[in-house]
Formats: structure tokens, sequence, C-alpha cells
């Protein structure tokens, strides 16, 4: 192999003795691969030298174990300048890439692991793609999850290549693909074993196949009646899924397909001011936030030595039942204790469901299984690094059992607790180690929610936080530091909220507006529905614990629910009924209005809650606070969090309003003296 004449710092070009360049990005100081400025300026050079070399083919890999191109550096996205900058940015990355298309000989890319973003409109300006069959190869566009769309020709390529009716869902969804799926839609031209990647990319660049061309559907589908009526079908199932005013840019991808669909370059040329256009607004600025809040808390620091393999966990109900299955799913050996045969037995079941449904091939999920060990005695919890316990919301049955286990445990064991109301000084009083003991609460669905609040009291070891913060990135979710106060983070604000949904269904506002209202706010599901997810019982709990803090009490209809039983979603009914495990909600009458300070009474309750929480410090800033609330509450990531809300809205505004609302409602709606920073 001989080393390209000129040095580059993110690049390595070699050229062997066939004649075929391979070209390697290994990007310095980072351990993924982005595409910077000054990856893309690099690129440029080495794509004019790889020009004058005129070799048989390109090949381009990634020097990186864990993949090929994750794709732009999101972290320069907040820090564009203006919109003119922001466009000379996006069409000097066009730029680029129509120069690596148009070289003479053909190009191959040979991917591994992501490839995503910038990374796959990279792939898709080279002649060919292959990919490594593995799990880990996850190939997509997610952009639109960031408030843009792609802005490097991958709009433009993908259409162009695999057609409009296959590729829009694809952008519009931001959807990852395995290998296998992307070689399907036609996206790769080979999926195959690691350990044949490079050798089928000399072949290609030996014998290069025809390039592909579109289909005849596709190139009908292009058509401009054809893409209208794609389009509109496209516009008509996102319309179900979110609306336009909050998440623009799939709309704004449609426009471009629909109008500049016919012309590469006059769609090259509306992608780059489409995407100019979106970067700088609100929602795009606000989900780039987002995205870098989640970066902050997976960079969090942890024990580097602890490296905890067998994880036992106490108490297979709903949480406990999932904890485990997850940390199967994601490499550890679980243990799962619990009082009967019947009810481990019905963990294995979800267990099973969890691994097929997560994993789906089959030798992942028998690996999986054959990590999940009922053990009704308890007998691997001496053997455990990780004890969680996930009983029953009962301060007796949990110290009650504390004081049985603690004799038996490893030393060094990190020794956590899912309580979710629970205050921990009262959990750790009687302990021989209560340094040991931290929080880690999950939320539920389990496998859907990012988030676990790492809860603290003032006598956990800095050493047991940190272990606890290892063990939940290594489990792939998102670790949020708590200190220990009643609630904790998510479900303190999340009371008040689901309290005033309770006190206006029983003013006999319709459940389904009042749900509406808080979706049109942004919020995932309706609080009146959220109640019914967690569950009747479990918030009465909470609430009992925090209520002397919070003045909230739940209304007389609330009670009436609960003595009937009709608990929410587990028991089929709670406010709403459920049939397959969908609410049936009435629509209000015609011609039916919601009072004009619905979401307000919602929203600024939520609010408010989260201003008094940073005031007492349960977390240690506001982008900690709002990271909390995106991924543990699912508050509307268009709007970057509550505090990020208050600093757009203008605390003032917000303040004055709530004012009001404790004039015409009373003191739940008393404004926080946390507000003072914000004025
Ligand atoms: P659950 O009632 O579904 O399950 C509790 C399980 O613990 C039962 O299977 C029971 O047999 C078992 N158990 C009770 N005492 C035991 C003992 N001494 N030894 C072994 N097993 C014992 O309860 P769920 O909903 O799973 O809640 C568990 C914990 O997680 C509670 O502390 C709850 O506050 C917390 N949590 C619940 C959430 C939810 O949405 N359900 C969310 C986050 C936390």
């Amino acid at each position: 192999m001989n080393t390209a004449k000129q040095a580059y710092r993110h690049f390595q070009l070699q050229t062997d003795e066939h004649h075929l360049c391979w070209l390697t990005l290994d990007v310095k100081e980072r351990s993924t691969n982005v595409l910077s400025r000054e990856v893309l300026n690099e690129l440029e050079e080495v794509i004019r030298e790889v020009r004058q070399l005129s070799p048989k083919a390109l090949l381009i890999q990634s020097g990186k174990q864990n993949g090929f191109i994750a794709g732009a550096d999101i972290n320069a996205f907040t820090d564009l300048g203006t919109r003119d900058e922001a466009l000379a940015l996006i069409r000097q990355g066009q730029n680029i890439f129509s120069q690596l298309e148009q070289l003479p000989f053909p190009t191959v890319a040979l991917i591994h692991g992501f490839c995503l973003g910038g990374g796959l409109e990279l792939a898709l300006a080279c002649t060919y793609r292959i990919a490594v069959d593995e799990t880990d190869t996850r190939m997509g566009l997610p952009e639109v999850k960031l408030g843009i769309h792609p802005g490097f020709g991958g709009t433009v390529r993908l259409t162009r290549l695999i057609g409009g009716a296959a590729a829009l869902p694809l952008i519009l969804s931001g959807r990852l693909l395995n290998a296998r799926e992307a070689a399907k839609l036609g996206i790769l031209t080979h999926a195959v074993p690691r350990r044949l990647l490079r050798s089928a990319g000399v072949q290609l660049a030996f014998a290069p196949p025809k390039k592909q061309q579109p289909t005849l559907l596709a190139r009908l589908a292009g058509s401009s009646w054809g893409r209208s009526l794609v389009a509109k079908a496209a516009e008509r199932k996102l319309r179900h899924k979110v609306r336009q005013d909050h998440y623009p840019a799939p709309y704004a991808v449609l426009d471009l397909w629909r109008q500049h669909g016919s012309s590469f370059d006059s769609m090259m040329e509306q992608e780059a001011q489409s995407v100019a256009d979106l970067i700088k607004g609100e929602t795009a600025q606000n989900l780039i936030r987002c995205f870098l809040l989640q970066e902050r808390l997976k960079s969090l620091p942890g024990t580097s030595d602890f490296t905890p393999k067998q994880v036992h966990v106490i108490g297979a109900g709903v949480m406990g039942g999932d904890i485990a299955a997850w940390c199967a799913l994601r490499g550890h050996r679980v243990s799962i204790q619990d009082n009967s045969h019947e009810i481990l037995a019905r963990s294995v079941k979800r267990a099973e469901q969890m691994f097929q449904r997560q994993l789906k091939q089959p030798h992942l999920v028998t690996a999986a299984r054959d990590r999940f060990i009922p053990d009704l005695r308890g007998d691997l919890l001496a053997k455990a690094d990780v004890i969680i316990e996930a009983i029953f919301e009962d301060v007796t049955a949990k110290k009650t059992l504390f004081a049985a286990i603690e004799p038996r445990m490893k030393e060094n064991v990190l020794f956590a607790t899912n309580t979710s109301s629970i205050p921990l000084e009262t959990l750790a009083l009687d302990l021989r180690h209560p340094e040991r003991l931290v929080g880690l609460h999950f939320f539920n669905p389990v496998a859907k929610m990012q988030l676990v609040e790492v809860v603290s009291t003032t006598s956990s070891s800095d050493e047991s936080i940190r272990k606890a913060i290892r063990f939940t990135k290594g489990i792939g979710k998102l670790p949020l530091p708590v200190h220990s106060s009643p609630g904790f983070l998510v479900n303190r604000i999340l009371m008040p909220y689901l309290h005033e949904a309770a006190v206006l269904e029983s003013e006999g506002i319709p459940a389904a507006a009042i749900d509406r209202a808080a979706e049109e706010f942004g919020m995932p599901i309706g609080p009146i529905e959220l109640i019914d997810m967690v569950g009747l019982d479990i918030c009465q709990s909470v609430v009992a614990f925090m209520g002397d803090q919070q003045e909230v009490k739940m209304p007389g209809s609330f009670q009436t629910l609960l003595q009937q039983g009709r608990l929410g979603k587990k028991t089929g009914a709670g406010y709403y009924t459920y049939a397959n495990n969908r609410p049936k909600k009435e629509k209000p009458g015609k011609g039916y209005r919601p009072p004009a300070d619905l979401t307000d009474r919602l929203m600024l309750r939520l609010i408010n809650e989260s201003v008094a929480c940073l005031r007492e410090e349960v977390v240690s800033d506001g982008d900690l606070l709002d990271a909390g609330l995106v991924y543990g509450t699912g508050f509307a990531p268009f709007r970057g969090g509550g505090i990020h809300y208050v600093k757009q809205q203008s605390g003032a505004a917000l303040y004055e309003r709530l004012a009001q609302l404790r004039q015409r409602y009373g003191d739940r709606f008393r404004p926080d003296p946390g507000w003072d920073q914000f004025m």
C-alpha cells in the first residue's frame, strides 16, 4: 500500500497494488466519526487528490470500531450564525458530495455499525454501498428528529434511488434500517458478513455492475401526478402522527418532493433553502437542545472500574419483572425473586415477549432467555453485583426485606430501590451500610422510557452514585442524578399536573377535552390517559407521600373510581374503558368549547413545580431539569423543556398568568419564590 502524498488529519488515503484507492475516515479526538466543517473541508481536498490519482475505484471505510459515520456534527448546529451562513454551509456539503458523485470511476461505501444522516448521504453519493449484515448495522436519515431534514442531497438521492413511495416514509419518520432491510429496499448494493466486506468492495471495483436504476413503479411515482398522489397519502398518515405547527420538518420534505421532485438541480437548491429555514427555527433549535441534553446525560461520569455482571431483582411485578428482563436483554445475568412460582412464571412470560419484540433474532432471544433466571428463594442474591428492590410500595415491607437481605449482600454491591415515593432516608434508616443505598427509579413501561432517576440521600456515598450512573448507562438508559425529595423530580413535577387534570374532570370538563388540550400543547399523551396508565392506586400513593408538601388531594370523582377498583389500564378501566389496550375516548359534543384557561391550568402547575424543584436544587441545574422533563414526562420536546420554555416565553408573563389563576382557583397556583430568577 502506498500512502497518499498529502497528510490529512482525519483521513488516511492509500493506494494498493491494484490501483484501488482506500480512504479511511477516523476523526481525530472523537470516539465517533461525525462530519464537522473541518472534516468536510478535508474531504474536499481528498477528493481533489483522488481525482488526480485516477484510481480504478475509490473505497471509503471507517477507522472507528463503532460505525461508519454518525452524521453531521450536531454541536455545530447551535452556532450557525445567520440563515445565510447556515445556507452556505449546507451548500458546501452538497457541493462536496456532488464532487464525490461525479468522480469518473466507481466509488464504494463500505459500511459497518451506524451510518446515519450525513453519513448515509455521503454513502448515497457513492456509486455502490455495501454493509455488514450484523445487528449493529443501523442506517437511516433521522434528521426530522432534530427538526430538520437531510440537507446534503439525501432527500434528492434517496427518492431518486428507491422512489418517493419507499423513501418518504423513511425520511418522514427517521426510522433506522438494518442491513437486510436496506438491501431489500435497494439502498445497499449488498449486505455481507463482516469478513467479506472489503473483498466484496474489491469485487465491485473490478466488475462494477450497472448502476442501480429506479424501478418502473418508482419512476411512475416520480412523475408529477405520481408525486402528488404519493405525497397526499403520506401527508394523510403524517397528520395522524405529528402536527405541522409543532414539527414542520416532515411537511417541508413533502412539499420539497411534491414541487421539485422532477428536477435534481432544483430539488437540491430547494433542499438547501428549506434546511436553512428549518435549522434557524425554534423547533429545530429546541430539538437540537434536547439531543444535546441527552448527550450530557450519557456522558455523566460513572465509576469506570465497576463492571457488574450479575444483577438480582426482588419483586417480579410490573416494574421488577420488566427491569429484570431489560437488564438480561442488555447482556447481564439476572436472577429474579418473588414470593411464588406463579408470579415468577408470569415474569418469565413477559420477559420472553420483551426479548422477542426487541431482539427479533432467535439466537439473541435464546441468549437473553438463558441469562434470565427465576430465583424463588433468592439464592443468587449473595453473588449479585447489583441488587434492585421493586416490591410493593410499602415502607414496612421494604424495611423488613432490607433487614433480611443486607447481611447476605456482597460488600461492594450496588444496592438500589425502585421506590417511586418513599423517602430514601426512611428506607436507609436502619441499614448497616446506608451509604450503599441509592434509588434507581425506572419508569413505566421500562422498555420504552429512556430515563432512570438516580436518587441520592445525604448518606449515599459518591461511589454508590457513580456506580449507579455507570450501571444505568451500561443498560442503555439515561441516568438523571436527583436528590431525594418527595416524588423525586419527575413524579413531583407530574403530580400537580395530574391533580389539576383530575380536578378539571371533577368539574365536568370532558376527559377527552382535557387530554386534547395537553396534546395540543405538545405532550405525548394527555394527563387523564396518563393517570390511567400509571394506575390510580399508584397516583394515590405518590400523592399520599407528597400531599403535605403540594397541598394536593385527589377529588371525589377520582376516589370513586378508586373505590370501584377502576385502577386504570391494568384493570381494563379507569377514567376511560379499554379495548385492545386502547382507551375509548368519548368526543365532547359538537358545539363544546373548553374553558379558555384549560391549558394554562394544566401546564402552569407543571411549570410552577419545575421552578420550585430548581430552586430547591432537586437537580443541580435547569438543563438537567429539562432533560428530566423531556425524557421522563415526555414534555413537548419541540419546546426544549419547561425551564427553557419559561425563558423563551418571558418569565414575567407566565408569572402573571399564574397569579391570575391563583386569584380564580386558590393557592395551589401560588407562584413559587423561584420565579424571581426569571423576572
Ligand atoms: P407490583 O405490585 O406489580 O409488584 C410487586 C411485586 O413484589 C409482587 O409481585 C409481589 O409479589 C412482590 N413482593 C412483595 N413483597 C415481596 C418480598 N418480600 N419478596 C419478594 N417479592 C415481594 O408493583 P410495581 O408496580 O411493580 O411496583 C414495584 C415498585 O416499583 C414500587 O416500589 C413502586 O412504587 C415502584 N414503581 C412503580 C411504577 C409503576 O408504574 N407501577 C413506576 C416506578 C416505580
